[in-house]
């Protein structure tokens, strides 16, 4: 091993955004903080030119003029939030706490770190030399970490760039790209955050295709290939609820699911259904759905055919953003014997075919479901807004 990748692995998943514990009474030396640098400048830079170019700021005046302009293009927004959601254990609350305190006390840190390059974004999408800062900015952060101070990435006063330039003298041609508060850490102790597991973010091949057991094969039905479609929805979660926990709605989508009926009274964990689906392959048929996991706004989600072996494990997701839900449904094939199970054993050669195929027609369904949700959601949320914070 080149590196031991337990430290390495250690550095990149507890490098958070330190606020709260950003030591206020601590000196930075420069001579740390240029040292930092020389390491955030190995980055990748577009067309290898360097035109980064990094903005220490000491002076106690010079901070407590950025921090107003910090506080006035979005600080205060996240302390009057904040007030709004002490308390409520909302999604946000612990976040909301930290990002309030920093507003509060930037001008307290001893160093803020502005990161800029030369060039000014042309919005054409062709990576160039402004996209060549966010990767050194964050070695920059990892560099701090390793040596005992934190950061936190920080954007809010690029709601106010141009009195930000005018305050430091940056000139017209210069992009200012992320503010970093830096100061040693109170203790060294952090914690990865909850982050979402890869197997749910990463598709294999195809936009969406998923894969519940890693295999560098092509996949079998036991390796759990699935679907995942997302649409943002303009509603809070409340407003998409019923419709995602309506077992029957997705008929009105599905060209393959016909509709269902609850065979136990109450929906909740263990439930059951009977789901009725039809496809010119393979006729009309039945199946019995055990509800898995069932969080109301949150999380809807059952197994087909078996409980402990299904054909196929479905599941909601209804993941709140700011001014919006994030509405997934997933899929994934088995374990258990499926509807491809007959045809892979007549077949067997074509069975990573016949898994893609299944996972093409799946998608489709799966994707009109979700914009059919999503147009319901939206038309019915009316004047309660779209669940932003503000
Ligand atoms: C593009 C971007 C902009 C951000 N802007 C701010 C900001 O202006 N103020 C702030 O307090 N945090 C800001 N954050 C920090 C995130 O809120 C932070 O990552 C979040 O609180 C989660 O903490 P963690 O990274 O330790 O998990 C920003 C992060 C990113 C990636």
């Amino acid at each position: 091993m080149p590196f031991p990748v337990d430290e390495t692995d250690r550095l990149l998943t507890t490098t958070r955004a330190v606020r709260r514990r950003l030591d206020l009474d601590r000196p930075v030396p420069a001579e740390v903080l240029l040292e930092c640098i020389d390491v955030a400048e190995q980055a990748p830079t577009g067309g290898n030119q360097s035109s980064r170019r990094w903005l220490v700021i000491r002076d106690p005046e010079t901070k407590a003029a950025l921090a107003d302009l910090y506080r006035s293009a979005g600080g205060d927004w996240i302390t009057n939030t904040y007030a709004k959601v002490k308390g409520t254990g909302h999604h946000n609350e612990n976040a909301m706490r930290s990002a309030d305190y920093l507003a509060r006390n930037l001008e307290h840190v001893p160093v803020i770190v502005l990161a800029t390059i030369y060039g000014i974004h042309d919005g054409s999408g062709r990576p160039g030399l402004f996209d060549s800062v966010i990767q050194a900015a964050w070695s920059l952060c990892l560099a701090l970490r390793s040596r005992g101070l934190g950061s936190a990435w920080t954007t809010l006063h690029l709601n106010k760039a141009d009195d930000v330039a005018n305050l430091l003298d940056i000139p017209a041609d210069v992009s200012q790209v992320v503010l970093l508060p830096v100061a040693w850490t109170i203790g060294e102790d952090f914690s990865p955050a909850v982050r979402q597991p890869a197997e749910e973010i990463t598709w294999f091949e195809r936009w969406g295709r998923t894969l519940q057991h890693p295999t560098d094969e092509a996949p079998a039905h036991e390796d759990g290939a699935g679907v995942t479609v997302e649409v943002d929805v303009n509603a809070p979660p409340e407003d998409i609820w019923p419709y995602v926990s309506d077992i029957d709605l997705p008929a009105q989508f599905s060209d393959e699911f016909q509709g269902a009926e609850w065979i136990s009274p109450e929906p909740g964990i263990g439930a059951t259904f009977l789901g009725r689906n039809h496809n010119e392959r393979m006729g009309n048929w039945e199946v019995t759905c055990h509800i898995t996991a069932y969080e109301e706004n949150r999380t809807f989600a059952w197994n087909s055919a078996d409980l402990e072996d299904p054909a196929a494990q479905w599941r909601f997701d209804l993941v709140p953003l700011a001014g919006a839900t994030r509405l997934r449904f997933t899929m994934v094939l088995g374990p258990g014997p499926s509807g491809l199970t007959a045809a892979i054993a007549a077949m067997p050669d074509k069975e990573a075919k016949i898994i893609a195929n299944r996972q093409k027609g799946q998608t489709a369904n799966m994707r009109r479901c979700v914009e059919g949700i999503k147009a319901l959601a939206e038309s019915t949320t009316g004047e309660k807004g779209n669940g932003d914070l503000a």
